[in-house]
């Protein structure tokens, strides 16, 4: 026998046990962002390689090493997107939607980045990503964070901590760069050669290294606020106090930058110290020029994506319970007559209670056997139909999560009784 073909490296299947949990929080975050208007947004899987490199930035880690780049047949290079923002502003512009209109959208799927696999970091990832086009000011920003609040109270999850940053414009980020790399090449010797390499290219993202050794250097180095200019720092302000009067806690950290070149003004992440070296859950902010830069009319933008991977990881160290998804009823059927009877039962059930879950075995065998698949499937209660029940056009209903007697009922009041037992009604 040839050797099984496994997924991947990085890549990763999700399996039945936890697929409930993925489905809590995409139900979760969907109701939530509906009830701040927002809207659904597809976009494909794979654009085109200059999207990324244009909008994430030229010497960022993504675009760097990161990105899965392929030629396609007729030699166009494209890339399988390793966020959604490029794409989605890629999509706004080609199909008009800003103009004159404000956008709230969101959107979810996979994102592929060649990073080092370990725990909460893959190669094949899932966000869901919520975009805001068209609102300059910092109402927009604190809805934002008030919203994500929202998500993590309606998920269930505790002890999200909140980091806030502005980095201003670009001018006041290149005074600011000149400042830094000034300092930065007085210590260049204390700096890894990671941070070294880093020193051309992108200084800014020395300020997120997590070598211990550098942190009383990088503490020491100029702030970006005391760079900042006067309109930023007022919006800053101004959505602190928003955040303030909403009760919504947050830190400002000077340091952080974000891995990503569109990023001006508010920049924050949502971070645990519950999943180890992975823990930004949810990170973004605002993009002001970006919309301009792929060349649609300058408009104003902020938004940020949650890991669903890190998410589902946190509900479960977190130990939130998940709804039971597993079938109320199994409908256990021996004999020829029993089966075809089961099999209608089953629909006339489903048609009368559309929230029930019925599994109706399939597949023959004894009532013995099937009495152990129907507790195998988790299920409330197992229907039992055999011929002798049909002839009397009855049906056993068994509790198998709890110590009762089977009860027996007619066909014509079955659902009433079940939707009685399962308090669907
Ligand atoms: P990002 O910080 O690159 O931002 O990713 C957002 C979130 O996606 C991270 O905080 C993390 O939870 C998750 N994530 C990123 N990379 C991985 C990975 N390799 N494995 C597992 N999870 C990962 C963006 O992507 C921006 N597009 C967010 C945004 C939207 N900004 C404005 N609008």
């Amino acid at each position: 026998m040839s050797k099984a073909l496994q997924a991947v490296r990085g890549m990763n299947d999700i399996l039945p046990q936890q697929s409930t949990r993925w489905q809590f929080v995409e139900e979760r975050v969907r109701g939530v962002l509906e009830a701040y208007g927002f809207c659904e947004v597809r976009m494909p899987v794979v654009e085109k390689t200059e999207l990324f490199r244009r909008s994430i930035g030229e010497v960022t880690d993504i675009v760097e090493k990161e990105m899965y780049t392929f030629a396609d047949r007729n030699g166009d290079s494209l890339t399988l997107r390793p966020e959604g923002t490029a794409g989605c502003v890629r999509a706004c512009i080609e199909h008009s939607l800003l103009v004159n209109h404000v956008q709230r959208l969101w959107y979810g799927g996979p994102m592929f980045r060649h990073e080092r696999p370990q725990k909460g970091r893959y190669r094949q990832f899932h966000q869901i990503g919520v975009e805001v086009f068209g609102l300059e000011g910092p109402d927009v920003d604190a809805e934002l964070l008030v919203m994500t609040a929202r998500l993590w109270k309606s998920l269930g999850l505790r002890r999200l901590s909140l980091q806030l940053n502005s980095l201003g414009t670009s001018e006041a980020r290149a005074r600011f760069r000149d400042a830094l790399v000034a300092y930065l090449k007085e210590h260049f010797d204390q700096l890894d050669e990671d941070s070294q390499r880093r020193l051309d290219s992108n200084p800014l993202r020395i300020l997120d290294s997590k070598n211990p050794d550098m942190q009383a250097l990088l503490d020491a180095a100029p702030l970006l606020r005391d760079y900042i200019d006067d309109a930023s720092r007022s919006h800053f302000e101004s959505l602190c106090s928003l955040l303030d009067a909403a009760g919504v806690d947050y830190r400002i950290n000077p340091r952080l930058v974000r891995g990503l070149d569109y990023y001006g003004r508010t920049v924050f992440e949502w971070v645990t110290d519950e999943l180890g070296a992975q823990g930004t859950v949810c990170a973004g902010g605002r993009y002001d020029g970006l919309v301009e830069y792929l060349g649609g009319r300058a408009t104003a933008a902020i938004g940020f994506a949650l890991g669903m991977e890190r998410l589902v990881g946190l509900l479960e160290s977190q130990d939130v319970p998940v709804p039971d998804r597993s079938p109320h009823l199994y409908v256990v059927v021996v004999g020829e007559q029993a089966q075809r009877h089961g099999l209608l039962l089953s629909e006339r059930l489903r048609d009368a209670l559309p929230q029930l879950r019925v599994v109706t075995h399939c597949g023959g065998g004894s009532f013995k056997s099937q009495f152990k698949k129907a507790d195998r499937s988790g299920a409330r209660y197992a229907l039992v139909l055999g011929d002798e029940e049909v002839n009397r056009r009855e049906v056993g209903i068994k509790p198998l999560r709890e110590d009762r007697e089977q009860e027996t009922v007619s066909f014509d009041a079955l659902h009433t009784r079940v939707a009685h037992l399962l308090e669907l009604v």
